[in-house]
């Protein structure tokens, strides 16, 4: 089953072309990175597909489903997005409560409380914070939060923005793992933007590395690992970050 598929994604902002005939098809199950520099497109795939950006040509589907160019609540359903900063992705009047329960009455399912109850267990949140603020957490805290109200309509797709660039190193690898965890026990599909291929390694299966707004190569994370991705613009990425590494 294709979990996700884009054809020919162009996404313009205004008179602006951001992407250039963007191809990727990614299998159920499959944890797939978008990786780049800054500037080369790669949020801007991520919120065409969440619908946060609305100007494109092309097609954009999820499990065989396409999305239309408004508000899609049934691909909402399918496919939720979890954004770099959690300190401003949460709304600060919301409690934790609040902000988990919203999804769910939008989308008019039932037994709300046993459901936060529940995703705060998965996402490792003791019970105490059901009712705090985003300033009373640590950014993981809130980061944990995000994902969890990514989670709570179930879907079987998560975009995630750079999860943990905004967080502490310490705080990082919990995260990690969090997302390990949840892809294997909730049998997720991930489509991860990230600028560090060691996290790519950790939690990815393939790679596809943007510039200026197309796709340059497409690979194996195993051949990342053996540093043998092909084109010089992805090898000069892995020099950039073998270099910071060491
Ligand atoms: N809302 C917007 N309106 C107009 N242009 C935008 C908007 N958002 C992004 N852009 C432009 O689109 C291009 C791609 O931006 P995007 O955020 O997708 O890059 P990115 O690859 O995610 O970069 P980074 O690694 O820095 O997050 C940039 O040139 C950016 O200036
Ligand atoms: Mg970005």
């Amino acid at each position: 089953m294709i979990a996700l598929s884009l054809q020919n994604l162009d996404i313009f902002y205004g008179e602006t072309q951001i992407t250039h005939n963007i191809n990727v098809e990614i299998k159920e199950g499959e944890s797939f990175a978008l990786v780049g520099e800054s500037g080369s497109g790669k949020s801007t795939v991520l919120k065409a597909i969440a619908g946060l950006a609305p100007e494109w040509s092309g097609s954009i589907s999820a499990f065989g489903q396409p999305r239309s160019h408004n508000i899609d609540q049934q691909f909402a359903k399918h496919c939720q997005m979890v954004f770099q900063d959690p300190y401003g992705s949460l709304h600060p009047r919301k409690t934790v409560d609040a902000t988990l329960s919203e999804p769910l009455a939008i989308h008019g399912v039932s037994n709300q409380n046993g459901r936060v109850e529940d995703i705060l267990v998965a996402v490792g949140l003791d019970r105490k914070f059901r009712f705090r603020y985003p300033h009373q957490l640590s950014g993981g805290q809130r980061q944990r939060v995000a994902i969890a109200r990514a989670l709570m309509l179930e879907p079987k797709l998560l975009l995630l923005d750079e999860p943990t660039s905004a967080l502490d190193v310490s705080v990082q690898a919990e995260i990690l793992n969090l997302l390990k965890r949840l892809r294997r026990e909730q049998n997720l599909t991930f489509l991860m933007v990230t600028h560090n291929l060691p996290v790519v390694s950790f939690l990815c299966d393939r790679l596809a590395v943007m510039r200026h707004g197309r796709i340059v190569e497409i690979a194996d994370v195993a051949e990342l690992k053996r540093g043998a991705l092909k084109e010089p613009y992805s090898r000069e990425l892995m020099d950039i970050s073998s270099a910071h590494a060491g």
